[in-house]
Formats: structure tokens, C-alpha cells, sequence
């Protein structure tokens, strides 16, 4: 039966996935995986600012291109991740004083949209990521301690001006469902925007765990984003699951990601979803919450899993 990416272009969505170099360079299952079934990546960590910018003013685009150039080859978008974020960020940023970080977040925005501005590959990035805390504050990252709130207007203005095309995002996780900290989001979106601040889109990170239950208000929560005119996304799906695997757990993990892709197609708003990788065998939930895993639609030998199954039913 069709890929996953011909179906969810049939209904105007894109379904993505994010990719890491090193697989994508050594394993023939993961780049076929990757070209056939998406037709959207996201970069696991290639476009991050420890990649991009080690040191001040040394820009590396290895990485990030060998992804926009994948994408490219198999006719896919690619959505930039990330530009201004309080983790994967070099030490000399966290170090400068108030007007010159807010000069290097400047250039830097500048330089790596700039690099991918007339490359019709890349079409949106997250601009900012992850300012939140769980109850609804700003995250005290060393951006908002050194820059306070100003820090997001200006990444976006500066994002807006590196590329007038691209679709700029904002993006989050624990936001699926309505609560403190996508309240928090929605509150700030629907004031940048009332300010002429160009937020065009909210990311949903969407990690989600069997064992917490799913956000069922999911669409309802994705509804009231889009009703303040931004696209919304899904941006980072995985479903993880305490180890070991097991049927039960599996068929849990598949409702899971069928009622997300249901909750997107029910959106018009809502472009589409990318999951967080797609084969177990490259996943950062193992690394990230110990004893969890297999949170992804394809095993660790790259076979579809009962969740491939019900993404491609859903779409
Ligand atoms: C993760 C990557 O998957 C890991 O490989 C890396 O070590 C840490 O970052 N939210 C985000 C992503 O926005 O960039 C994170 O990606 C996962 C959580």
C-alpha cells in the first residue's frame, strides 16, 4: 500500500520525520525509510546552534546541509530546528552581556536563515523554543535572565527580515493539551501578533508517554491556536513507553498516534505532523528517560510497528 507521505498529501497535510547525519550518511534502511515515507524532515540536531555556531562568528552548515540537500533530492520540505533555544547553545553565547547577545542572536538568525532564505527547501522555522515553564512562567534560561522577555520579538523580527518567506514558529512541549503553560503560549502569541510581531505558527513538541495518559483535548487546544490565525504543527511526536515492549503497550502506543494524526486532519489549520526519528534504533528517549523507549513507528530493525499502521489508516 502507498507511503505514508502520499497519503497525507492527498489530504493537503505534510507528514514529517526528524533525521540525524550519521545514519542518514551509513545505513541505506534509514535513508530509503526516510525518502520514501516523508515528505517533511526536520533536523535531529543539525541545525542547532552547537552545530551551526560553535564558536562566535565560525559558522559550520556540514550537517545542515547534508539534510536540506536529502530533503531537496526527494522532494521534501524541510522545517528549521532551532534558532534561539536555552539548550545545545555554546557557552560563549550564555557568557555575553545583554547587548551583545542580543547582537549575536541577531547575526546568528541572520546568517542561518539567510544560508536557506532562496532555498525553496526550507520553508519555516522555531524561532524560539521551549521559553516556558510547566506553571505558565518564562523558562529563567539565560536568554530571559540576560535579555528579559524582549529576547522573542526580536528573534522573530530578525527571523522575518534573514527570510520575508519562511513561516516562523514558535515551539514547545507539554502544550498539547489546554492547560497553564499552553495558556501561557497562547496568551503570548495572541499579544506578539496584536504588537505586529511576525509569529506565524506554534509548534506542538507532542513526547508523549503511554503511561501519562493522553491529552484529549489535543484538537480543541490546537482549534483555539489556530482561531488567533497562526498555522499550528505537530513537531516532535514520539510515544514512549516504560521497556520492555509489549502488545498491549504497542496497540496503547498506536491509539496514540492515530488520535494525533485525527486530531491534525481535524484542524484545517494544523499542516501537518513529524514524529521524532521513526525507527527505535535512533531515538533520544532511551539517552532522555531511563527505562523508557520504543517510542517510534518503525523497531529497531527498521519493520513498521502497529503505530506505522494507524498513522497510515488515520491519513
Ligand atoms: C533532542 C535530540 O533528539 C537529541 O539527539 C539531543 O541529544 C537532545 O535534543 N525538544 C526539542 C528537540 O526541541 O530539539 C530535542 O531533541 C528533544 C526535545
Amino acid at each position: 500500500s502507498a507511503s505514508l507521505r502520499t497519503h497525507a498529501a492527498a489530504k493537503g497535510k505534510f507528514i514529517g520525520a526528524a533525521l540525524a547525519t550519521s545514519p542518514l550518511s551509513n545505513e541505506t534502511s534509514y535513508r530509503n525509510i526516510a525518502a520514501t515515507e516523508f515528505n517533511q524532515v526536520t533536523a535531529e540536531n543539525a541545525m542547532k546552534w552547537d552545530a551551526t555556531e560553535p564558536s562566535q562568528g565560525q559558522f559550520n552548515f556540514s550537517g545542515a546541509d547534508a539534510i536540506v540537500n536529502f530533503a531537496t533530492q526527494n522532494n521534501q520540505q524541510v522545517h528549521g530546528h532551532t534558532l534561539v533555544w536555552h539548550s545545545q547553545t555554546p557557552s560563549w553565547v550564555q557568557n555575553l552581556g545583554a547587548s551583545a547577545m542580543r547582537q549575536a542572536m541577531q547575526n546568528h538568525i541572520s546568517q542561518v536563515v539567510g544560508r536557506y532564505a532562496n532555498n525553496a527547501t526550507v520553508v519555516s522555522w522555531d524561532v524560539v523554543n521551549e521559553i516556558f515553564d510547566e506553571n505558565g512562567g518564562w523558562r529563567t534560561s539565560f536568554w530571559y535572565n540576560t535579555l528579559g522577555q524582549s529576547f522573542v520579538a526580536d528573534a522573530f523580527r530578525a527571523a522575518r527580515a534573514a527570510d520575508p518567506n519562511a513561516r516562523l514558529c514558535i515551539n514547545d512541549y507539554n502544550v498539547e493539551g489546554i492547560n497553564a503553560k499552553s495558556t501561557a503560549m497562547y496568551n503570548l502569541v495572541s499579544s506578539l501578533r496584536q504588537q505586529g510581531v511576525p509569529v506565524d505558527c506554534v509548534g506542538f513538541q507532542s513526547h508523549l508517554a503511554i503511561q501519562y495518559g493522553f491529552p484529549n483535548d489535543l484538537q480543541r487546544n490546537l482549534q483555539r491556536f489556530a482561531d488567533l490565525g497562526v498555522q499550528v504543527r505537530i513537531t516532535e511526536l514520539d510515544v514512549r513507553m516504560q521497556m520492555p515492549r509489549d502488545a498491549t503497550k504497542d496497540a496503547t502506543q498506536a491509539t496514540y498516534y492515530r488520535n494525533v494524526v485525527n486530531a491534525c486532519l481535524a484542524v484545517t489549520a494544523c499542516a501537518g505532523v513529524t514524529i521524532w526519528g521513526f525507527t527505535d534504533k535512533h531515538s533520544w528517549v532511551p539517552d532522555t528517560f531511563p527505562g523508557q523507549g520504543a517510542a517510534l513507528i518503525y523497531n529497531e530493525s527498521y519493520q513498521p510497528k502497529p503505530a506505522y499502521n494507524a498513522v497510515h489508516d488515520a491519513l
